[in-house]
């Protein structure tokens, strides 16, 4: 597949629930309504979608949400997905958690031959966590990061750099990833969705809250790339890979190759972007067909880039849709 700019697209994120036991405060209102279940595409939808994408050239899914975890019974749609990976039709499937219910799920995470997993941790003060979460529970975080470990599952830590925060956390979270054997990405917020209060205050450039760590360390820009947006540094002699992920500060959009489908079966081409397709009624009134006539109208909606920087800044171009709606 590729997009009306050409770039190449292989890497497919799945937000499977849009529903969530934690409510970051960057990431939705602490009264958030959700989907009705009757909305959401059922696993047979989302696994025939799936097959029917790999078909077209994706080699990559991400499973997100939402918190992907709480979906019910999420280990069988899991294990249907991690088969295509042994079966070579996937390079890999991945999954995007606020690790409360990891220890539960680390049996099916390993069994779906997922190898890695991004880990949202913002906070490593409990009472601080509980704040930004709006009642996450920081050590069932910890207690799921030691259970995938010690099963050999590589993790990166998400934390999104918050302004007056986190800031003074850069320095300990660095040095609990080397401790701990994780990687650690670094995220500027963006601004999506209605009703989230005080994101611009908090926002804070990733240039200016990775000061600190220059006292301590000298990084070295790292050619290693995942499959997303992350550019990556190295920080001996701790062995942590840095990833820096810069939305707002650096637009990474040329070499952008990713879809969404979101819980109710749109995709959207961009996480910036109201512009998109409703697979889900073609899946139902046209079965494979129809999804393949609209991934081919969805390519040519992709954006150029993203255009965070004017919807931070006047705020009737604010997209309503909350960042749990598409999985980030
Ligand atoms: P890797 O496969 O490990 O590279 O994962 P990833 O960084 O693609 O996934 P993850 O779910 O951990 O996302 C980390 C952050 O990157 C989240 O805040 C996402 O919203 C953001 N992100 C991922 N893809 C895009 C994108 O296409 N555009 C923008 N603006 N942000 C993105
Ligand atoms: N801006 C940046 N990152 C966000 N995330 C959630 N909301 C936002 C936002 N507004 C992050 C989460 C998670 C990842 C999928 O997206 O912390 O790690
Ligand atoms: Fe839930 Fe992730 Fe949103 Fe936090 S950022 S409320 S963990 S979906």
């Amino acid at each position: 597949m590729r997009d009306g700019f050409g770039r190449q697209i292989d890497y497919l994120r799945i937000s499977v629930t849009d529903r969530c036991n934690f409510r970051c405060h960057y990431c939705m209102p602490e009264q958030q309504t959700f989907l009705p279940r009757i909305e959401l595409l059922d696993y047979a939808e989302i696994a025939l979608l799936s097959d029917r994408f790999i078909d077209h050239g994706i080699r990559k899914i991400r499973l997100t949400g939402g918190e992907p975890l709480v979906r019910r019974d999420i280990g069988l749609l899991m294990r249907q997905l991690g088969a295509h990976v042994a079966a070579g039709r996937l390079d890999e499937l991945t999954l995007t958690t606020n690790g409360s219910r990891l220890r539960a799920h680390a049996d099916d995470i390993l069994a779906a031959n997922i190898r890695r997993i991004n880990v949202s941790l913002d906070s490593l003060d409990a009472d601080r966590f509980a704040k930004i979460t709006r009642g996450g529970q920081l050590n069932e975080v910890l207690d799921g990061i030691a259970a995938v470990r010690a099963m050999g599952i590589a993790v990166r830590i998400n934390m999104v750099a918050l302004r007056g925060i986190n800031e003074d956390e850069i320095v300990p979270m660095v040095r609990f990833c080397g401790d701990n054997g994780l990687d650690l990405a670094v995220i500027e917020t963006m601004p999506l969705g209605d009703g989230v209060a005080g994101r611009t205050d908090h926002f804070i450039a990733l240039e200016e809250f990775c000061v600190p760590l220059h006292a301590h360390w000298k990084l070295d820009s790292l050619p290693h790339r995942t499959a997303g947006p992350a550019r990556y540094w190295q920080i001996e002699p701790l062995g942590v890979r840095l990833g820096l992920i810069t939305p707002m500060s650096d637009n990474f959009c040329d070499d952008c190759n990713r879809l969404r489908l979101t819980t109710d079966g749109k995709i959207y081409m961009c996480l910036g972007s109201s512009l998109h397709v409703d697979l889900r009624a073609a899946i139902r009134e046209e079965g494979v067909a129809g999804v393949d006539r609209l991934l081919q109208k969805a390519l040519k909606l992709k954006p150029e880039r993203h255009d965070f920087e004017r919807q931070m800044a006047d705020r009737s171009l604010r997209l309503a849709r909350h960042m749990n709606a598409t999985g980030g």
